[in-house]
């Protein structure tokens, strides 16, 4: 996570550029921002803990000749005014900004500090300060290739000196860093997210592999970690200012959750024809002979993408009739051994960015796997190293909490199930009931959003609870886990979330009635068994919330509260009954006061492992 910012040219003010980029990268980490530049010779730095808005508060600069600015999410240091980047040298000559972990910066210090370097914060970044420092002798693009062989670890970085104000260093190693000239050749921009660069059109390249660019106003230098000049291919990208809007709702996130009968459209747009019941995605070029060669599909993911990878795996078994594995990408990549070509990686992320994810397809790539990219953000790392990538169509996604991402990615998993089955030429009941239902989920989802006041009613009176227990089966054990994951991260409570047979085996002991259950009931061919659960955790007196569909008769006498949801197909059940708990989630948190779309400690991007 964090985010970097940089600006060299003559098209805007640097320092004001820079704080605009920052408020474009705000979603990677907003612990703490700064800003350093140089006027007249000298570096000057701004850094604050908090928001930008904070920084803007105390900042008296009115202009810079560069800047280079970073937006924090913290990984060593604590959560204050001294560890925010940029960080100096002991002489104050140069400022660098960070993103990603240097692994061996305990050791570097050390050494450093023995040399006579002063360490002032608790950061590992700060270590790539001194090393370039100590690298120094006047040439700083030398200094930073003779200083970056000793750094172990990720990252993407940016540099500025005080004698050199028309340059910036960039180098990037496993952290996505892009670097954007204009056609006038009258500025350059970095970012560690091309949608946050602004300018009309630029020519875009992403710096990998421990590559370093000298960036000069307009002109952009790559070498490789030996020195030599490298050619990098140019993108033409359309770089157009457009700030995000809450369109008049009180939250990204409650704005987002509402969007979703329009994104699911979206996510099947030009890509199911429900007369036909065909699928085609655009750039995905899979031949029936490969889909047939598959042995099993392995879905990757982090949080709500790795909960969609378990439905997307449900929908490949029953559908296209190949085995499918769901495995949260920080696991998957130490379970490659047995894995080869003959395995199909899907990997899937809203963002494109997350370090976990990127290097598990990465672990599996090296198997021989191909691989194919479920993702929000065109240009990311994840869809460019991807093989094939199946874009959600579902627009910027703001809140850091997930929640129409989530909903198209299983729109698109659902899809890509027809279409496996298509070419592996299984045409099963299964998918011809999931064929016929596709065309109603946007409604479904539109059913429950008309009725949010009743979830509103319904979530007030259960938000003084501190401890909440998430149950459901098959396909309702998923979405059980994802309500759960997005009340625990927007709320700070304790939910868990726990497959109904589960209870039996452990949990039961906490039911009590201060623990109040939160059952997604709509999986038809499990409805015995939860209502049996239900009863189990009645007899315990735990207050009940069941999601259910208004088929299910039975639940009215058990439940405390229901909430209906239209009926269904059990496999997308899921899409109806999520936006529910996205919903129950937001007020929950929205009666506790909660900083609903920045949650504490989070950050919308992960790029650390
Ligand atoms: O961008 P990604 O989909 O790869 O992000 C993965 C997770 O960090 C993300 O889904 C996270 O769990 C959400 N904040 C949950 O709402």
């Amino acid at each position: 996570m964090c985010g970097i910012f940089g600006y060299i040219g003559d098209n805007k003010n640097p320092l004001h550029a820079c704080l605009d980029g920052l408020a474009q990268l705000e979603y990677r980490g907003y612990d703490s921002t700064g800003i350093a530049g140089i006027q007249d010779g000298h570096l000057i730095v701004c850094k604050k803990e908090g928001k930008l808005a904070n920084l803007q508060n105390i900042l008296t600069l009115k202009t810079l000749e560069v800047a280079i600015g970073h937006t924090r999410w913290a990984t060593h240091g604590k959560v204050n005014d001294l560890n925010a980047h940029p960080h100096l040298d002991t002489m104050h000559s140069l400022a660098i900004v960070h993103n990603g972990i240097i692994e061996n910066y305990d050791a570097l210090k050390a050494q450093l500090k023995n040399e006579g370097a002063a360490f002032v914060t608790e950061t590992d970044s700060e270590v790539i300060a001194h090393l370039i420092a100590k690298h120094y002798e006047g040439d700083l693009l030398k200094a930073v290739q003779t200083a970056l062989p000793f750094l172990h670890g990720s990252y993407a970085i940016a540099l500025i000196h005080k004698d050199h104000p028309d340059q910036i260093i960039a180098a990037a190693h496993h952290c996505p860093l892009a670097i954007g000239t204009n056609d006038a050749q009258t500025e350059s921009i970095i970012s560690s997210d091309p949608n946050a660069l602004v300018g009309g059109f630029l020519k875009i390249l992403f710096l990998r592999n421990a590559e370093i660019a000298r960036i000069e106003k307009g002109n952009v230098q790559v070498f490789d970690s030996h020195g030599n000049l490298i050619v990098k291919t140019q993108e033409r990208l359309e770089c157009a200012a457009k700030a995000p809007s809450k369109d008049g709702f009180e939250h990204f996130l409650l704005k987002e959750i509402f969007e979703q009968p329009i994104t699911i459209r979206k996510a099947m747009l030009g890509r199911f024809s429900s007369e036909t019941a065909k699928v085609e995605f655009d750039d995905l070029k899979i031949t029936a002979e490969e889909a047939r060669n598959y042995k099993q599909v392995w879905f990757l993911g982090c949080g709500t993408s790795s909960l969609a990878g378990s439905i997307g795996a449900m929908y490949l078994e029953e559908t296209a009739k190949i085995p499918a594995f769901s495995e949260i990408a920080s696991e998957a990549r130490y379970r490659t051994e047995l894995i080869g070509p003959e395995t199909l990686i899907i990997a899937i992320s809203q963002s494109g960015e997350t370090a976990d994810t990127l290097t598990a397809m990465r672990a599996f790539k090296a198997k021989g796997c191909r691989t194919i990219a479920i993702c929000n953000v065109k240009n990311s790392t994840l869809t460019r190293e991807a093989d094939y990538s199946i874009d959600l169509q579902a627009g910027p996604e703001i809140s850091v909490c997930s929640s129409k991402a989530f909903t198209s990615q299983i729109a698109i998993l659902a899809l890509f199930a027809l279409h496996l089955a298509n070419l592996r030429n299984t045409t099963s009941a299964e998918a011809l009931d999931l064929a016929r239902a596709m065309p109603f989920i946007a409604n479904q989802i539109q059913t429950v959003l008309e009725k949010a006041p009743q979830l509103e009613k319904i979530a007030k009176k259960y938000a003084h609870f501190d401890d909440f227990f998430f149950m459901g089966r098959r396909y309702m054990f998923t979405t059980c886990l994802e309500a759960a994951l997005k009340l625990k991260e927007i709320s700070y409570v304790n939910a868990n979330g726990y497959a109904g047979g589960e209870l039996k085996h452990g949990p039961i002991a906490l039911i009590s009635p201060t623990f109040p259950v939160i059952c997604f009931c709509a999986n038809k061919k499990t409805e015995e068994k939860i209502i049996s659960n239900l009863m189990e955790v009645k007899a315990r007196g735990a207050p009940i919330v069941a999601f259910a569909p208004d088929s299910m008769t039975q639940i009215h006498s058990i439940a405390d509260d229901l909430f209906t949801l239209p009926t269904t197909i059990d496999p997308l059940a899921p899409f109806a009954s999520a936006v529910a708990g996205q919903l129950f989630a937001y007020y929950i948190a929205k009666e506790r006061g909660c900083d609903i779309d920045r949650p504490r400690h989070l950050a919308k991007s992960v790029t650390v492992e």
